[in-house]
């Protein structure tokens, strides 16, 4: 007698998802918890992104995440032009090094580098010759005080030749050492005498201290992206274009492990400089074939993204009746890193409703986290704020919406399975509007810090090792307030 189907449900492991586990309490030294990680060879102060998704991360919302020391992720929903654009207003956001230096031709008059200066509100200019290179530095303490001589004298009179400068590629600290040392507040980055940008001492000192940045200090920029390689050679002109702009590419599809997605993203990883996050999958032998035999080139790939059907907006796992839910994703795929790769950062994307889930995430794995839900009702999202019965709210839809597909459709028919064309997978809904993101973020770093005292762990590391729990249905009623006579 066969037992073949009958073991096939018995003998399973549950397949889990956050509310049915729960941290144990465990053994606080301190309150000192330090939430940031790495990921490749980038640090996040702030172990949290935002999803690839058009009604979440475009550029505003990726320059904001990635002040606040995380990242937002563009979404490929819309042409490679408005992606580059995007692309490129997170790259000049921020950056240390100023590209577009203000210069005036050393036989300018005087009167004219008066009036340059005003125009431009700055208080310098670095003073060019005749072959373009650099010979000077004109401030406004140049500036004669006697009339006529501003009438008549020349730049090069006035100017400053003894030019104090610095190489190109010097870091941040560099840049600081020299700028206090001479005692000056502008330093020009000269190589083999041509002017290349500007480093003042105003933008070496952030607002935002905890941002994510490059090693030029501008915004680390993240980007989705089709696992197909482009066929046409305007495409991939593009593709190299925004390259440039590009730290991470995220691979964004539903179930990444695909033939056809390894093939087409080991082409992209060859062309293409930018590092790789890969997903999304949701097993140990999805993540095992990525790291032992697809063959990826080892320095581009930083990152394995999880999870499958977990999505507020998605409808997956009840279409398709196939799907691995974040949490158990997460588990599966950490150890596969662990047994092949610790290196490989893991990323638990999706599902996510209370900041109580981002502790249980790291308990199992992972290193970093994504949501859309979280961030579609924020003031930096796309979208507008509308009312319904007098509660502002802005819409929230899945990639495999049908209103997604509709507008975007063709860049992102790639997501889920190419020919299908009626059965959407995701659906677009309303979410309250939640205002700005750092009061979000803040929440979220509450919830995930006080979990982690709680747990008795001081990072993100020592939250992977810390114990859980499966909870019952009854201790899962309990847990949220019960027995009350208000709104819950
Ligand atoms: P949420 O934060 O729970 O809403 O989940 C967001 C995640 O769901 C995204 O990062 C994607 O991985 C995934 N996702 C986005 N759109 C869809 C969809 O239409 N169907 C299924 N999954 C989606």
């Amino acid at each position: 007698m066969s037992d073949y189907y009958r073991n096939k449900i018995n003998s399973k492991e549950l397949i889990t998802t956050f509310d049915d586990v729960l941290i144990l309490p465990g053994y606080t030294k301190s309150y000192d918890v330090d939430i940031g990680v790495n990921m490749g060879k980038y640090h996040f102060n702030l172990p949290i992104m935002t999803a690839a998704m058009d009604t979440v991360t475009e550029e505003e919302m990726a320059i904001k995440m990635a002040l606040l020391g995380g990242l937002g992720v563009i979404h490929r929903n819309c042409s490679y032009e408005k992606q580059l654009d995007m692309c490129i207003s997170v790259k000049r956001a921020r950056s240390f090094v100023i590209q577009d230096v203000a210069t005036i031709n050393v036989d300018a008059t005087v009167k004219e580098a008066k009036y340059h200066m005003e125009e431009a509100g700055i208080s310098g200019v670095v003073v060019i010759n005749n072959e373009n290179k650099a010979c000077g530095i004109f401030t406004k303490r140049d500036i004669p005080y006697r009339e006529h001589e501003i009438r008549n004298g020349k730049v090069k009179d006035y100017m400053t030749t003894d030019i104090i400068s610095i190489e190109p590629g010097a870091s941040r600290e560099q840049a600081l050492a020299m700028l206090f040392k001479n005692r000056i507040e502008k330093l020009p980055i000269i190589s083999d005498g041509y002017l290349k940008g500007l480093i003042t001492i105003k933008d070496l000192k952030p607002e935002f201290p905890n941002a994510s940045i490059d090693n030029e200090g501008r915004l680390l920029c993240a980007l989705a992206i089709s696992p197909q390689f482009p066929e046409t050679s305007q495409v991939r002109k593009i593709l190299q274009k925004i390259d440039q702009y590009v730290d991470i590419f995220f691979t964004d599809v539903a179930d990444f492990y695909k033939q056809k997605d390894f093939e087409g993203t080991k082409k992209l990883m060859k062309f293409l400089d930018s590092n790789f996050v890969l997903g999304n999958i949701g097993t140990y032998e999805a993540a095992e074939h990525i790291l032992t035999k697809a063959g990826f080139p080892e320095d581009k790939l930083i990152g394995i993204k999880v999870g499958m059907g977990s999505g507020s907006i998605c409808s997956t796992s009840i279409q398709t009746g196939v799907g691995a839910p974040t949490i158990y994703a997460t588990a599966q795929v950490a150890d596969a890193i662990n047994d092949y790769n610790p290196d490989i950062s893991l990323i638990a994307d999706g599902g996510f409703k209370n900041p109580g889930d981002l502790p249980k995430s790291f308990s199992v794995g992972a290193d970093l986290i994504m949501s859309g839900h979280f961030f579609a009702g924020c003031t930096e999202s796309p979208g507008y704020i509308d009312t319904i019965q007098g509660r502002k709210v802005k819409v929230y839809r899945g990639m495999g919406s049908k209103e997604a597909r509709k507008l975007g459709g063709k860049y992102i028919a790639d997501r889920y399975v190419e020919e299908a064309k009626s059965l959407p997978e995701g659906v677009s809904d309303y979410v309250p509007y939640v205002g700005p993101l750092a009061g979000v973020v803040e929440s979220l770093k509450e919830g995930l810090s006080n979990g982690m005292i709680y747990a008795g762990a001081q990072n993100i590391n020592e939250m992977k090792r810390v114990k859980i729990g499966l909870v019952s249905p009854v201790g899962l009623a309990e847990q949220k307030p019960h027995d009350l006579m208000g709104k819950y």
